[in-house]
């Protein structure tokens, strides 16, 4: 029998995908916007290679969600998702670099550097990212200023030294250590390198929709632990997973030296860390009270652990 939590999930995922597409195309056509003074072709070319055309949007679709439990409708949480999700593009154009992971195949086609060059590449990351902070800080975000300062703010310490940058300059310096990195290390550098931007896809989500202190603290909670066990089940699937399944390379991790759960543990007690976020996340919610309503996040964090892409 069909899991219907699965199936309205997948259904509403791929509304949501759709609706970033959409909005993502929009942002990123020839178009100025104010103050603006000219789109370079191929600059634009390479951000629209790096946001448009695949991703799952799992992250616009969180904060979607989150604000969806307060009563803000998804057009209106769009805008906000679409500036995080153009941070998320930018950490993945940067992380696929020479200098960084070296990638060739993102998303099922060449990585950015690879289609354009590796210039223009650090300079679509760096556009992307500024850009983010731009649509963020637009009254089409809400009407608000305060609300889209707290906005701004949180998406920044989660992107930065604190929270993705800080964590991917740990994970790098992880390939070359003298020692193997220990099961709490391994969780803080995971936990900064994505777990800070999955978790702001909550807690921008909490943010949009005027949440409660108790319930932003829930949500919070539940947004770290569905992005300890995002990247277990990333590490996961680059190890036991295909490049046709993923359309990023299997096996870099290794490769590499990275230090995941998956090489100081081994796959089963990986899988079971993992299962362990997931419960985590799910007991969240339930402090937070949202009772039916936070049904598409609990499946969402099923989904998480047992995804294949
Ligand atoms: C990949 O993120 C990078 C990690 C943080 C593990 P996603 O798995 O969300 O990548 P897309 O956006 O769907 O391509
Ligand atoms: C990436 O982690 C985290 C980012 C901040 C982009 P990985 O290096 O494991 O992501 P993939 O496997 O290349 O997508
Ligand atoms: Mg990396
Ligand atoms: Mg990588
Ligand atoms: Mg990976």
């Amino acid at each position: 029998m069909p899991d219907t939590g699965q199936t309205d999930l997948a259904k509403a995922m791929t509304a949501a995908a759709a609706m970033v597409e959409q909005r993502l195309d929009e942002l990123l056509s020839p178009a100025l916007r104010a103050q603006e003074q000219a789109r370079p072709a191929r600059l634009l070319a390479a951000m629209r290679h790096a946001a448009l055309a695949g991703g799952k949007r799992i992250r616009p679709f969180l904060l979607i969600e989150t604000a969806g439990l307060f009563g803000v409708a998804p057009q209106r949480a769009l805008q906000a998702g679409v500036a995080l999700e153009m941070v998320h593009c930018y950490s993945l154009v940067h992380d696929d670099l020479p200098a960084m992971d070296d990638d060739d195949m993102r998303r099922g086609r060449p990585t950015v550097h690879r289609a354009f060059d590796e210039a223009t590449a650090i300079l679509a990351g760096d556009a992307l990212l500024t850009l983010a902070f731009d649509v963020m800080a637009d009254a089409a975000t809400d009407a608000d200023a305060d609300i889209r300062i707290k906005l701004v703010a949180a998406l920044a310490q989660a992107a930065g030294p604190g929270g993705m940058a800080g964590g991917q300059a740990l994970d790098l310096a992880a390939e070359t250590a003298a020692e193997p990195l220990d099961s709490a290390a391994i969780r803080q550098l995971q936990a900064m390198k994505t777990g800070a931007l999955l978790a702001f896809a909550v807690t921008g989500g909490a943010i949009l929709g005027r949440a409660s202190p108790a319930q932003h603290a829930a949500l919070a909670r539940y947004g770290a632990a569905l992005g300890a066990a995002f990247q277990i089940a990333d590490d996961i699937l680059d190890a036991t997973g295909n490049a046709e399944n993923l359309g990023k390379k299997a096996g870099k991790d290794a490769a590499r030296n990275k230090a995941t759960l998956v090489a100081r543990y081994g796959l089963a007690s990986a899988r079971a860390m993992c299962q362990q976020q997931v419960e985590a996340a799910l007991a969240a919610l339930q402090q937070g009270g949202f009772g039916r309503d936070a049904a598409r996040l609990a499946s969402l964090a099923s989904y998480v652990a047992s995804r294949e892409t």
